[in-house]
């Protein structure tokens, strides 16, 4: 079976911001995914180009409307090139194809009986193009889903009988369990049918900029309303109303969508699919909303976060791992370049990162760079065992679209990796002459990665490619069913030396002002940043003083439930208070052999949260590839001493 990915298809309106960008990641990982298990796939993205809402902006942008629109469109279809989204098709509703399938189906839905022509009075909100009734309406007069404004229009239309699908509907959500993903999503969309549907008006006459009504219905004094013109776009990209060519990709796998449209994609959509007498979609996967440090991205308050700042300051692939990682599918999601940067560097720099520097060290040293699998079986069986577990519960979490769980099992390969070498030491092995157990751990952990490149391949793509170089294949199919269906183990090879894949990152790499729209001002500041880091890497000495460090006793010390990560620590700093500081130091330091030791504080830090908890300090600590351990005073000293 073929399977079928869509984004909804953008407006207009604005350029990309990182809410488009997460839509568009996912469903790119998607259909990576798919064919990397060499299925038939076809994946479309575009733009949205029509109704009042483009028209207005191009008019208050000066431009004429297929020029702004056009513009506009291309910045969205390079920024996808530019991030290598794998897109077989771009589709633009001003396509002409698009406007004829569109046009043909409308006829279909004319001669069925399902449009007829009535008249229409109504609230209509421009922004979000639909109309409410009054009832809907917050105080009167503002659009319920987006707070704007709406207007009152009355007006001649055409109309899609929506209401007589209110019982198939219903009937279709409940045999289908599947339909609408995260399930959670679909009461909401169960009860907006229950609660009625009325008949939905799909034509305009107060406008121009749409699709022209068919000639057989000799009623040009109508455009399409936007929202029929642009759900059809999922079929006209196949070829709808022209050759049917394409049509056998036809119903798609799995579409896209944010929550602001699921109702359009769960309600509206279905229906004109049922009137077409075409089979429905299997999926509509409606994920959350990203805000940006808790609160709401808008133009107005000038903190959209552009895709390409953050592309270009911490990497595509980064992006994608950590907006894929971070949110449960279908939860709304925080960005902040806090979480990110941690998630690179003790996710992608340590756990992924170090241990492919590891072995290829390891293997410099105790065989020339060869890595031979022949005896990884007989010693790490039980390792071997843990990863096909792992691994095999891969797909179920993809298609079920919980990436953040995927990447989390994912992860499991990792841990057995990093504990392999920790657990059994190849270098002591090395020092005793048992080789062939020193080596059987290289070998263990070069194949570990190696799966592992091939699972996280869909969502970055071009890293696990220099992963896969690096242990001497590619990623592909054939690979994948190598590796992963028949799990096997890598033949002999010799390991290649790479750069290290995910340099820590210290700072912020993005002002943390609101980054605004436009990317030429936050270019300019990006680049002055990175010269003065470059250049002169020196500090004055006032620079130094301006981090207050100082001694600090430990007073209480405790596990943090959940984390393996972090422990909870009362210092005192000899301000009265102790202070709460959450390190992430648990692997390597018992919450009870820390109680009344002396450690040295970052004491003038921005309080940071750190899973719920707030830290208000920052330890400092020694790390190299044999683990961790905290500076400390060489001497007694009294809490608060200043260090320096
Ligand atoms: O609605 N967080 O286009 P649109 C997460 N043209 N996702 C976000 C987001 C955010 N803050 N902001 C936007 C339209 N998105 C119609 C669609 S489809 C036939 C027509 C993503 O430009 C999310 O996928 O307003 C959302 O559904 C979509 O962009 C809306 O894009
Ligand atoms: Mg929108």
């Amino acid at each position: 079976m073929s399977k079928y990915i869509t984004t909804p298809i953008y407006y207009v309106n604005g350029e990309a911001h990182i809410g488009h960008a997460y839509t568009t990641f996912i469903a790119d990982t998607m259909a990576r995914y798919e064919k990397l298990k060499g299925e038939d796939t076809y994946f479309l993205t575009g733009t949205d180009e029509h109704g009042q809402k483009i028209e207005e902006s191009a008019q208050k942008n000066n431009k004429p409307t297929q020029e702004f629109a056009d513009e506009i469109s291309a910045s969205f279809k390079n920024l996808w090139d530019e991030f290598e989204i794998d897109y077989d098709k771009f589709i633009r509703t001003t396509d002409a194809d698009h406007k004829r399938g569109v046009q043909k189906a409308f006829e279909v839905m004319h001669a069925k009986g399902d449009i007829y022509k009535d008249f229409y009075e109504g609230h209509y909100c421009v922004s979000c193009e639909t109309f409410f009734p009054e009832t809907q309406l917050e105080d009167g007069e503002f659009c319920p889903d987006c707070g704007r404004t709406t207007s009152i229009i009355k007006e001649e239309s055409y109309f899609f009988k929506l209401s007589k699908y209110e019982d198939k509907l219903l009937k279709h959500y409940e045999e289908n369990p599947d339909f609408i993903l995260p399930r959670s999503r679909a009461n909401e969309v169960i009860n907006f049918v229950k609660g009625g549907l009325r008949d939905l008006s799909v034509t305009r006459t107060s406008f121009t900029w749409g699709v022209q009504m068919p000639e057989s219905l000799n009623d040009q004094s109508h455009v399409m309303y936007v929202w029929l013109d642009a759900l059809l776009n999922y079929i006209t990209a196949l070829g709808y109303g022209k050759d049917d060519a394409n049509m056998n990709y036809w119903p798609a796998s799995t579409q896209f969508v944010g929550k602001d449209i699921l109702r359009f994609h769960a309600i509206y959509w279905p229906a004109f699919l049922m009137s077409l007498d075409l089979p429905l979609p299997k999926t509509i996967g409606a994920h959350g909303w990203w805000t940006r440090d808790g609160e709401k991205m808008s133009k107005s308050k000038g903190n959209v976060i552009a895709p390409k700042v953050v592309a270009d300051a911490y990497g595509v692939e980064n992006l994608r791992y950590f907006m894929l990682r971070e949110v449960p599918f279908g939860q709304d999601g925080d960005f902040s370049q806090r979480a990110f940067i941690d998630r690179i560097n003790s996710e992608l720099s340590n756990d992924l990162g170090n241990l492919l520097n590891r072995i290829i060290g390891m293997s410099g040293k105790y065989s020339e760079y060869e890595i031979d699998s022949v005896d990884v079986q007989k010693y790490h069986s039980k390792e071997l065992d843990a990863m096909n577990e792992a691994l095999s519960n891969l797909d179920a979490f993809m298609e079920n679209l919980q990436t953040h769980r995927y990447l989390e099992e994912l992860w499991k390969l990792f841990a057995i990796g990093n504990g392999a070498i920790t657990g059994y030491e190849p270098w002591a092995k090395m020092k005793e002459g048992k080789v062939d157990e020193a080596l059987a751990t290289v070998a263990l952990v070069a194949n570990i990665l190696a799966k592992a490149a091939i699972m996280l391949s869909p969502v970055m793509p071009k890293t696990t490619a220099t992963i896969a170089d690096a242990l001497n294949f590619e990623i592909n199919n054939d690979s994948y069913k190598n590796l992963i269906l028949e799990k096997n183990l890598l033949k002999v090879f010799n390991i290649k030396k790479v750069p290290p894949l995910f340099p820590r990152v210290d700072e912020p790499l993005m002002p943390e002002a609101p980054v605004a729209q436009p990317n030429a001002p936050q270019e300019d500041e990006r680049e002055e940043k990175s010269v003065t880091k470059e250049d002169d890497n020196l500090i004055e000495i006032g620079q130094f003083f301006e981090t207050s460090l100082k001694i600090g006793i430990v007073v209480e010390a405790e596990e943090v439930p959940k984390s393996k990560k972090l422990l909870k620590l009362q210092v005192d700093l000899g301000e009265g208070n102790n202070r709460q500081v959450v390190a992430g130091i648990r692997e390597f330091y018992s919450a009870e052999d820390l109680i009344n030791t002396q450690v040295c504080v970052v004491a003038n830090l921005k309080p940071a949260k750190l899973m719920g908890m707030i830290s208000e300090g920052m330890l400092l600590a020694a790390k190299d590839e044999d683990g961790l351990c905290l500076v400390r005073p060489e001497k007694s000293k009294k809490a608060g001493t200043a260090i320096g």
